[in-house]
């Protein structure tokens, strides 16, 4: 037996202002798309904007339903609809924001693990890292360089 240690590094910004100038714009398309956000039934808001290499913009936010699993997050809701209509493009950035609508969310909020696996087939897929970033309504922003510091041990397309 040995063992294996698993390392993820990260980057803590204090506050969206410290962030550089492209990923604060797109943080804000990110705040501007949790408005948007379908949530009447968690009352938990998500906003995701995605960063394409031909600066194209791509944004989401979780739509939720009635049958609550049909609904579906921030993450997935923008970057399906970036594979769909810019299928060849690579992805650079991915912000994320949440905030709650009973209390304000001051922690940075990760994406779901069903999310992580889903952006990690565009990371396979693309052969280059998105970074991420996200944030709660305010304060910290967490950076990550790539999705895989996310999910490790992800379940990859070479093993089908
Ligand atoms: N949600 C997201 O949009 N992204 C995540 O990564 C986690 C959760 C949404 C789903 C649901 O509409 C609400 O937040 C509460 O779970």
């Amino acid at each position: 037996m040995r063992e294996v240690k698993i390392e993820a590094t990260l980057e803590v910004y204090d506050d969206i202002s410290e962030l550089p100038k492209a990923v604060k714009n797109l943080m804000n398309s990110a705040i501007e798309a949790r408005n948007n956000a379908y949530a009447p039934y968690s009352k938990f808001n998500v906003g995701a904007a995605i960063l394409l290499e031909n600066d194209e913009v791509v944004i989401g936010s979780n739509q939720e339903n009635a049958c609550f699993p049909s609904g579906l997050c921030a993450e997935r809701t923008a970057i399906y609809y970036a594979g769909a209509k810019y299928p060849g493009t690579k992805i650079l950035m991915l912000a994320i924001t949440a905030s709650s609508q009973n209390q304000v969310t001051d922690k940075p909020i990760p994406p779901c693990g069903a999310c992580r696996q889903s952006i990690a087939e565009y990371e396979i897929k693309q052969e280059q890292p998105i970074e991420i970033y996200f944030m709660g309504a305010k304060g910290k922003v967490v950076k990550s360089n790539s999705l895989a510091n996310l999910l490790p041990l992800l379940f990859e397309n070479s093993v089908l």
